[in-house]
């Protein structure tokens, strides 16, 4: 029996003029990395400290100017991974870190606390606010969760004028993705107006898709509608959180960016609670892959991606955009084809676009090597067999035995399965013209 009966369609925005879909992304927005922490409390074995300081040092590495490094009013490990990173001296100057905190006074203190000493801070206050978790879970009317959201506010504008480096306020509708529009609209409003940033000390507004459950279009909508409607707008820096909840957290991003937010959060590979956040390393690709400076060091993504995955033991998938191990192989015949031809193109001429087909960046780009691509099985063709042994070996195969030589190969393959290496196609070849 098929339930989807109990679901319900997610509302749509009525925009007036929607401007989002006739934009094109010109630059990459402000990434921050919230890996050690939404990542982190998603893990089955969350980091420790040492864990957590050679993250942050990839993450480093990678680019990351602003990274939400704790939670630390929730636990004493990330109190205390705060304190050393600010007592280490690990922060360079040009990275501003980021807690999260709840509303609540005696958190609000506590996370004050664990960054004295640090140069520049994004204090990120959150608080649900959808429907669901304002009547079930909190028990609190509309007017008692603005009140909440302005104590919060309250808190974090006293303590920052005893603070003293910069202190930078985020503020999240915590499930914005949950909550009626209109609402988000309220509660967001009400917090600028008592923030009261300026141009020259603006506030972040994070609009999370906390749980993913509407197509990319319809958060972009929303995120157009909040930025249109929300006060004092050139005061307000608008951020997204996409989750992946549909698998679309990249494309939500994407077009969020669209409709007016500038900056991202999310984490490397996407990991993070239920289907994760939105994957930081496939999105900076995306803009990459376009022409448009991605702002992180993607050149480097191998050994950054080794480095945290042994942190955390998550494993790359072998298909993963961009970075999986099979990304830039292909076994069939017709796209070996069309890969070996497209490539002696792109060697003869200096300076063009990258139009090789089936291969979305060029492999050297992140280091991998072009002889990698092409590999070889029952389902390869002659192209393909002669385009290793001319990369590997630089032998170049006479085109009357093209045919045989890959004939040969394949039945070797589909008689034995998997498979065929470069060395043992070497042999077949030199048994043949023996
Ligand atoms: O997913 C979410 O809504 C969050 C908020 C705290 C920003 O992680
Ligand atoms: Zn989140």
């Amino acid at each position: 029996m098929c339930n989807y009966t109990k679901y319900k369609p997610y509302e749509t925005v009525t925009l007036e003029k929607r401007e989002w879909a006739d934009k094109t992304a010109s630059k990459a927005p402000t990434w921050v990395s919230t890996d050690l922490r939404d990542g982190n409390q998603a893990l089955a074995n969350p980091m420790g400290i040492e864990q957590k300081v050679a993250y942050f040092k990839a993450l480093i590495a990678f680019g990351f100017k602003e990274i939400e490094v704790a939670y630390p009013s929730a636990s004493q490990t990330e109190f205390d991974f705060c304190r050393k990173l600010i007592e280490e001296g690990l922060i360079p100057d040009d990275v501003t870190i980021g807690i999260l905190t709840p509303s609540i006074e005696k958190h609000i203190k506590r996370s004050f606390e664990a960054l004295q000493g640090a140069k520049r801070i994004t204090m990120h206050l959150y608080n649900p606010t959808a429907s669901n978790q304002r009547e079930v879970v909190f028990k609190r009317s509309k007017e008692e969760i603005i009140t909440l959201a302005l104590q919060g506010v309250k808190c974090i504008k006293s303590e920052s004028e005893k603070f003293v480096g910069e202190v930078v306020f985020e503020y999240s509708p915590e499930s914005f993705s949950q909550t009626e529009l209109a609402y988000a609209l309220e509660v967001s409003n009400a917090v600028i107006e008592a923030y009261k940033p300026t141009p020259t000390k603006p506030m972040i507004l994070n609009l999370p898709n906390t749980l993913e459950a509407c197509t990319p279009n319809v958060y972009a909508d929303r995120i157009e509608w909040m930025a249109k409607h929300i006060q004092n707008k050139e005061s307000v820096i608008i951020s997204v959180h996409p989750h992946n909840d549909r698998g679309c957290a990249v494309a939500s991003a994407e077009l969020a960016v669209l409709a007016g937010a500038s900056r991202v959060e999310g984490t490397m590979l996407g990991n993070g609670e239920r289907a994760g956040n939105v994957d930081l390393v496939t999105l900076a690709f995306n803009y990459y892959s376009q022409g448009i400076d991605p702002k992180l060091d993607v050149e480097k993504v191998d050994a950054i991606l080794e480095k945290i995955t042994s942190i955390t033991g998550v494993k790359v998938p072998q298909r993963h955009p961009y970075v999986g191990d099979m990304i830039y192989t292909a076994f069939s015949g017709t796209h070996q084809d069309a890969i070996k031809k497209g490539m002696d193109i792109h060697r003869q001429k200096e300076g063009n676009f990258w139009e090789v087909p089936y291969l979305p960046i060029d492999p050297e780009d992140i280091g991998r090597e072009y002889k990698n691509s092409i590999r070889i099985n029952s389902q390869s063709g002659k192209g393909g067999v002669a385009y290793v042994l001319k990369e590997i070996y630089d032998i170049n195969v006479p085109k009357e035995l093209q045919a045989k030589l890959a004939d040969e190969v394949k039945s070797i393959s589909e008689k034995r399965g998997g498979e065929i290496s470069s060395d043992e196609i070497l042999g077949i070849y030199e048994e043949m013209i023996r």
